[in-house]
């Protein structure tokens, strides 16, 4: 016999590796290449927007696996999907058809205004895609414009689109023709654009930078550009797209459709699927053997995303993030402006929240933790918030008085009191 069924191992005496959290560290440390300094925290269970970690535990997800869990643990329309798309086929090569990329595809086409999709398997894969694929609209062009503090990912293409120098530095050269210009700086962006921009790459509400949405006369005026030099215009929207501002794609508010938008993050519900949808601006351009992957599309990966949209839809989901987020927003500036200015700006919608602090967010997000809240940060003094769409209304209540609290000490004391408490503390 050339394999087992898990039972019929049973009563082997298979050695199982220890699991315990200081076990799971330590092997890590021994054997994974040090990219990540990860937070000891280790989630082991999931349900709705709760997450159990290896001592039983229990927290409120507030970041969703950064954007991608965006129905939550454990949602049973996804595990029915995986299910019964794991009793099919786990995989089928891109020489041949199956139908989940083409249902897939057809409902982010007519949702997004655009033509066609690729698939592939993570968000700088589909930039790097798209990237490619404005070269085939602007042969010879040599110029991207990208904005300052944006992310787009740590592939060679997109890392030197990113704006943000420290994940660039360390990698030089980068490819070149980059140009950054601020945010929301239509003058810049004028200045930028020229003949020689091959395409203008924007995340309509940049994540990384700090929850930065960009304005929507900043988006109209990239699209007039575009338009008037021939530069082909991406939106990234691998982690403010798919619902989490209220609208299935964040460019819909401003009513600028651009020629490519690119996703990610929560496609696959939780598996790993990018995907490049594409105007008309590139038919006809990308031709069999332009660009592929051996597991994009993957067919599970696109059965969960088809079954994302079915719950984004059936459940009402969009109203509910618009609804529960204006809320939401009303009460994290209400708790700025009690802050004493502990809290310096609010930006956001849905759920995607970015709370600007007067200091270190990390500290702030590592005590959240240890009261039961799991929050991201961005850049040094940003609190990111990413939750599912599903999270009840009580956890973020809850989360607004444990921030407060946590956060106290800058709310109730005067700066004299507090110097004198730490240096109690210190003797
Ligand atoms: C806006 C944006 N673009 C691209 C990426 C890269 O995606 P991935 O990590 O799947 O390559 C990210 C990841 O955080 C992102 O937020």
């Amino acid at each position: 016999m050339l394999w087992h069924c898990p039972e019929e191992t049973e009563g082997h005496n298979l050695l199982q590796p220890d699991e315990s959290p200081a076990a799971v560290e330590s092997r890590e440390q021994a054997f994974l290449l040090t990219t990540y300094a990860r937070t000891s925290f280790h989630p082991r269970s999931g349900k709705g927007a709760r997450l159990t970690d290896a001592a039983g535990k229990e927290y409120w997800d507030l970041l969703g696996g950064i954007a991608v869990n965006a129905l939550g643990h454990q949602h049973p329309r996804l595990i029915q999907a995986l299910r019964d798309e794991s009793r099919q086929l786990l995989h089928v090569s891109n020489l041949f058809y199956h139908p989940a990329q083409g249902i897939l595809a057809e409902r982010l086409v007519r949702a997004s205004g655009l033509n066609r999709a690729f698939f592939c398997n993570s968000g700088t894969e589909a930039n790097e895609a798209a990237l490619k694929f404005s070269r085939l609209a602007n042969p010879g062009r040599s110029e991207f414009v990208a904005l300052e503090e944006s992310f787009h990912g740590r592939t060679m293409g997109s890392l030197a689109l990113t704006g943000h120098e420290a994940y660039r530095s360390p990698f030089l050269p980068m490819v070149p023709g980059a140009i950054f210009v601020p945010p929301n700086d239509i003058a810049a962006l004028t200045a930028a654009v020229s003949e020689r921009t091959c395409a203008i790459l924007l995340e309509p509400v940049m994540g990384e930078g700090g929850i930065v949405p960009l304005t929507d006369e900043f988006l109209i005026a990239a699209r007039q550009l575009a338009d008037r030099s021939g530069a082909v215009l991406i939106f990234d929207e691998i982690q403010c797209g798919l619902g989490r501002t209220g609208t299935l794609f964040a460019y819909e508010k401003s009513g600028v459709v651009p020629d490519i938008v690119t996703l990610a993050k929560p496609l696959g519900g939780g598996l790993p699927l990018g995907a490049v949808i594409t105007g008309p601006a590139l038919e006809g351009l990308v031709k069999p053997g332009h660009h592929g992957t051996t597991f994009g599309g993957n067919p599970i990966a696109c059965r969960l995303g088809i079954a994302l949209l079915d719950e984004i839809e059936h459940s009402h989901l969009l109203e509910r993030v618009t609804v529960l987020g204006k809320w939401f927003g009303q009460q994290l500036e209400s708790l700025r402006g009690q802050s004493n200015g502990a809290i310096v700006e609010i930006r956001g919608s849905g759920m995607m929240w970015g709370i600007e602090l007067d200091r270190l967010a990390a500290p702030v997000a590592k005590e959240l933790l240890a009261r039961g809240f799991v929050v991201g940060t961005a850049r040094e003094r940003v609190l990111r918030l990413l939750p599912p769409y599903i999270v009840p209304k009580k956890a973020l209540a809850e989360f607004l008085v444990t921030l407060q609290a946590v956060l106290a000490p800058a709310v109730t004391l005067p700066a004299r009191e507090q110097l004198s408490n730490r240096q109690r503390s210190v003797a």
